[in-house]
């Protein structure tokens, strides 16, 4: 099994990213896993509560919980990941992911390259490095649209923690990245790169597969 994890800011297109590999690859070959399912459980907290709480910080993730379900994944067993509602900041508690094992898995996440453990168990480690303006604009827009957020509450987040975390945590990570693939989604050569590699591990190729 190859994993490969792609890492960046919020709105950097690190899962369009992920889609345009798997599309190449073909999904039945990958397994795609979003750090963002880990997200820890708040349903103790009041909604006011929850909307205050740094979702930017690496400890805002279950790693424990990721990196299970990894091992499980490399043991050849099924996985089940929690689903996260953004919208009211929390888990379903009905709701689970099936991941299967494959010969390919996909991790993306904000903070997949900050965390030294999980960095171990990534063959690949990619960062997509996207202007913060563009990501900033982004986000506003995917925020009100599908998370249901105003854009004074955007803006004081992204004060507040999403931009300092992203400066203290996610930029520095960027340098265990094997490839760095700038403006994401639209960086056709840079997707292709990362599929040729991934297609090559998986024909067996010796060469290109050497130290994977
Ligand atoms: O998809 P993306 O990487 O942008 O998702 C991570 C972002 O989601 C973080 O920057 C974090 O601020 C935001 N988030 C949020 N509310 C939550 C959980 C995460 O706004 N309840």
């Amino acid at each position: 099994m190859l994993i490969i994890g792609i890492a960046g800011g919020t709105g950097s297109g690190k899962t369009t990213v992920a889609r345009s590999v798997i599309d190449r690859l073909g999904s039945d070959k990958v397994t795609f896993i979003s750090q963002d399912n880990y997200y820890k459980e708040h349903s103790q907290l009041s909604m006011s509560e929850r909307e205050i709480v740094n979702y930017d910080h690496p400890l805002a993730f279950d790693n424990e919980l990721l990196i299970e379900d990894l091992l499980r994944l490399k043991q050849g067993q099924t996985a089940y990941a929690p689903v996260y509602d953004f919208t009211v900041h929390t888990r379903y508690s009905d709701k689970k992911v099936e991941l299967k094992p494959n010969r390919i898995v996909i991790l993306e996440g904000l903070h997949v390259l900050s965390d030294e453990r999980l960095r171990e168990l990534l063959d690949i480690k990619v960062f997509v490095d996207t202007d913060p303006d563009v990501r900033i604009l982004r986000r506003v827009l995917r925020d009100i649209e599908e998370r249901g957020r105003t854009i004074q509450s955007i803006h004081d987040q992204y004060m507040k923690t999403v931009k300092p975390m992203h400066e203290a945590f996610i930029e520095p990570s960027k340098k265990y990245a094997d490839l760095i693939i700038p403006e994401g989604g639209h960086n056709q050569v840079g997707i292709q790169l990362l599929s040729v590699l991934t297609e090559k591990y998986l024909s067996g190729d010796r060469e290109w597969g050497a130290g994977l």
